[in-house]
């Protein structure tokens, strides 16, 4: 799940997807890669002694530094304030996903909640997983540093398939006319098209429940966000069937 724009709810919706997939019964794992600035664990409640820093440094295996969240959903917390980790080198970043590799398969869905932007280790990461989300909400800066990132990321990629999830939208009409005029822009200027995932209302029980440090799908589940994003959380599971063929011959993280 990435950005081009700070705050357009990656975490928000990383957190609250994960919850639905494991309620659903499929085994998830949330994986904080705001690496200098964590916050997933805050959003749902989750202190730790131990992150994916001491994964780095101190090679202390990827399962001990996971933590039980329900019992399906399990979270890599990042390190917050610590901005040598902001920037990986390429040894770390191999290293990284080397010591993610063994527990990767125990999961039905890793979510990977990105920080904002383009910096190398997004790209190395956005290009290792299985599937690349989007997020962005109908303000024009928004539109402009999604179109951004994504151009990007293909300039140093050879990813061209993006799934869009527009995020705080007043209504449906709203996110599929935000999703068409990105995709509008990528096939004029990048030459492909995108995938529309979904959309999620904008909902002040969304700030609340952060506020609850708990998911929302959890605390107001019958809020707007939370009724959209229970259905955000079937595609995902439909897209998964879809692909089972395709991944049952791959690491869910490609070595890069
Ligand atoms: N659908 C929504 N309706 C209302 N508020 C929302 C919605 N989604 C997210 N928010 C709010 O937007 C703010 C930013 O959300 P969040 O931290 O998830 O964004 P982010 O993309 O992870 O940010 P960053 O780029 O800084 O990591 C939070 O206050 C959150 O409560
Ligand atoms: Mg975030």
């Amino acid at each position: 799940m990435f950005s081009g724009k700070g705050g357009v709810g990656k975490s928000s919706l990383s957190a609250n997807l994960g919850y639905c997939l494991s309620e659903s019964g499929y085994r998830c794992l949330l994986m904080d890669c705001d690496l200098g600035l964590a916050n997933l664990d805050v959003l749902l409640g989750i202190s730790s002694e131990i992150n994916i820093l001491d994964l780095l440094d101190r090679q202390i295996p990827a399962e001990r530094i996971v933590q039980p969240v329900t019992e399906n959903l399990d979270l890599l917390p990042a390190a917050s304030g610590v901005p040598e980790l902001v920037e990986m080198d390429d040894d770390q970043r191999g290293l990284l996903l080397q010591q993610l590799e063994p527990i990767m398969s125990e999961y039905a869905f890793v979510i990977l909640d990105m920080a904002a932007g383009l910096k190398p280790s997004l790209l190395t990461l956005a290009h290792a997983a299985g599937k690349r989300i989007v997020v962005l909400t109908p303000e024009p800066t928004s539109l402009t540093d999604a179109y951004a990132v994504i151009k990007v990321l293909t300039a140093q990629t050879e990813v061209r398939d993006f799934l869009v999830l527009v995020n705080q939208a007043e209504n449906r009409e709203e996110a599929q006319a935000t999703f068409h005029r990105l995709d509008a822009a990528v096939a004029k200027f990048l030459g492909f098209h995108l995938t529309y995932l979904g959309m999620v209302r904008s909902d002040p029980n969304m700030g609340r429940s952060v506020a609850k440090q708990q998911a929302l799908v959890r605390v107001a589940p019958q809020c707007p966000a939370a009724q959209d994003i229970r259905t955000l959380a079937e595609r995902l599971l439909s897209l998964r069937t879809a692909l089972l063929p395709e991944l049952a011959d791959k690491p869910v993280l490609k070595n890069l």
